[in-house]
């Protein structure tokens, strides 16, 4: 990993807006964006097509070491097919967070995860991204929400994908139960949990829309480079 290539550490629970925020300000910049939560995402839907068992900690590992795993134009293609709608789903968001529990897959995912810090600069979002994957990041932010403003976003999402054609049936409380279970899995787990770094900026997005949550992670990180200029 280069110390010298800034890295901005995007953590926080699900549906926190996360992403969308990580990915806005590594446009901003011109930065490279690394979504942590897609890897856990592409092994729970390459151990499902294998017939691996998602509690198998060995196995799991063995399988994502194997993976040819490529992020193009928004695209993420997994050994040369289009998987990016098939890792959305809500079944791979319960099966990312099962498989993200064991150690074994976090190590083997430790290496693909640094090799995305490249100049100019990296923002990353994830669980860990500020606590055990870049540790040095010289921003750090923790982007949280109460857990039913963040249940009455997914479901929001999970409606407009619908009218866009998805058939799935959604309900509003199966959203909120199964957030508060991911929840509890990502903070309660040995290996890397969900936890806020001690110098991350704790980024509350309640009353915040995605350009406000945007602008202040940018002025956070125009301080740190007027600092260090
Ligand atoms: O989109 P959402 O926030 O719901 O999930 P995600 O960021 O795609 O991550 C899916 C799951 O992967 C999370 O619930 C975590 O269990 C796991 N994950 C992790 O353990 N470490 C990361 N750095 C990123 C995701």
């Amino acid at each position: 990993m280069h110390n010298s290539i800034p890295v901005i550490a995007i953590d926080g629970p699900s549906a926190s807006g996360k992403g969308t925020v990580a990915e806005l300000v590594a446009a901003q910049l011109g930065f490279h964006y690394l979504d942590s939560g897609a890897l856990y995402r592409i092994v729970a839907l390459a151990a499902k097509q294998q017939n691996i068992d998602w509690d198998d900690a060995l196995a799991i590992a063995k399988c994502a070491k194997t993976l040819d795993i490529q992020f193009k134009d928004g695209q993420v293609m997994l050994n040369g097919n289009d998987i990016s709608d098939a890792i959305r789903t809500e079944e791979m968001g319960k099966g990312a967070s099962r498989v993200a529990v064991h150690a074994p897959l976090r190590a083997a995912l430790l290496d693909l995860q640094h090799s995305f810090c490249k100049a100019p600069g990296l923002v990353a979002d994830g669980r860990d991204m500020g606590t055990v994957i870049f540790p040095n990041a010289p921003l750090k932010v923790f982007l949280t929400a109460a857990t039913e403003v963040r249940a009455q976003r997914r479901y929001q999402q999970l409606l407009n994908k619908k009218q866009s054609g998805s058939n799935s049936q959604i309900s509003y409380a199966d959203i909120l139960l199964d957030l508060q279970e991911r929840d509890a899995r990502d903070k309660g787990r040995a290996s890397a949990p969900l936890i806020m770094a001690k110098d991350a900026i704790l980024l509350e997005t309640d009353h915040l829309s995605i350009a406000q949550a945007v602008d202040h992670v940018l002025q956070n990180y125009q301080s740190f480079t007027n600092l260090s200029a």
